[in-house]
């Protein structure tokens, strides 16, 4: 079978440009942080759908796409969601998590409360999509990479959000399952993630972590 190619659509910058805009993306994504006290302003949907759709630029594992995005916006189901959410958290919080974990999460000063999950404006619930659907037959069809792949459309998501001047935080509570309950999720379809969206508070603080520094993480051969 003949499958069709096109051309590239590459935009080359000089190299002093490239060395620009590296350090400046650089400088913009260092000054992400997750944020868990979030004002309820609104912010518009359509900034986030595109956001999603840059996710949705992200390779994947035989170009399968095994993602699915859902924004919350509603406030009943943000209401569910946080609900099941801080359920399972306080579960994790007093039975399920082992002490060194408790003692990791110290200095970041969360619990078992979530109260930004109906605060703040949207939720990107993100789902795994763990095989494919054909739409004809409606039979099975193999997924490759699925975490990793969600994974880096998770950072596409991310970044895109933090590009368009709102505030995130990755959320993984667990167990997750509720979410795919909750939203009605088809059955090929397991929770990945839940984001929250929107602005910080004022006076919003975050933890003072340190990142690693690049002879920590970066080794050249
Ligand atoms: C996979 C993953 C799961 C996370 N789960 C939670 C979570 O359930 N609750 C939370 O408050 N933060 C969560 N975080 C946020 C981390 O605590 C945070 O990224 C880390 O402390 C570094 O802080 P920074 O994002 O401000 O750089 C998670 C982050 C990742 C990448």
């Amino acid at each position: 079978m003949d499958h069709p190619f096109v051309d590239l659509d590459f935009h080359e910058v000089p190299v002093e440009e490239m060395l620009r805009r590296s350090q400046e993306f650089h400088d913009e994504m260092s000054r992400r942080r997750s944020v868990r006290q979030f004002a309820a302003r609104p912010v518009p949907q359509d900034v986030v759908e595109r956001a999603v759709m840059t996710a949705g630029t992200a390779p994947s594992g035989a170009h399968k796409q095994p993602w699915s995005f859902v924004l919350v916006g509603d406030p009943d189901v943000k209401r569910r969601i946080r609900e099941a959410a801080e359920r399972e958290e306080k579960e994790s919080y007093e039975h399920r998590m082992p002490p060194a974990w408790i003692e990791d999460l110290e200095p970041l000063g969360t619990d078992w409360h979530k109260p930004y999950l109906t605060i703040c404006p949207w939720l990107v619930v993100v789902f795994q999509q763990t095989y494919g659907v054909d739409p004809a037959s409606g039979g099975k069809r193999k997924h490759y990479y699925v975490q990793e792949s969600v994974g880096i459309s998770v950072g596409f998501l991310l970044a895109a959000l933090h590009h368009a001047g709102l505030a995130t935080l990755t959320h993984t509570p667990s167990p997750m399952g509720f979410l795919g309950e909750v939203l009605e999720r088809p059955e090929n379809e397991r929770a990945y993630m839940l984001i929250a969206v929107g602005y910080p508070e004022v006076g919003c603080r975050v933890p003072d972590l340190q990142r690693k520094p690049p002879k920590a993480i970066l080794s050249v051969v």
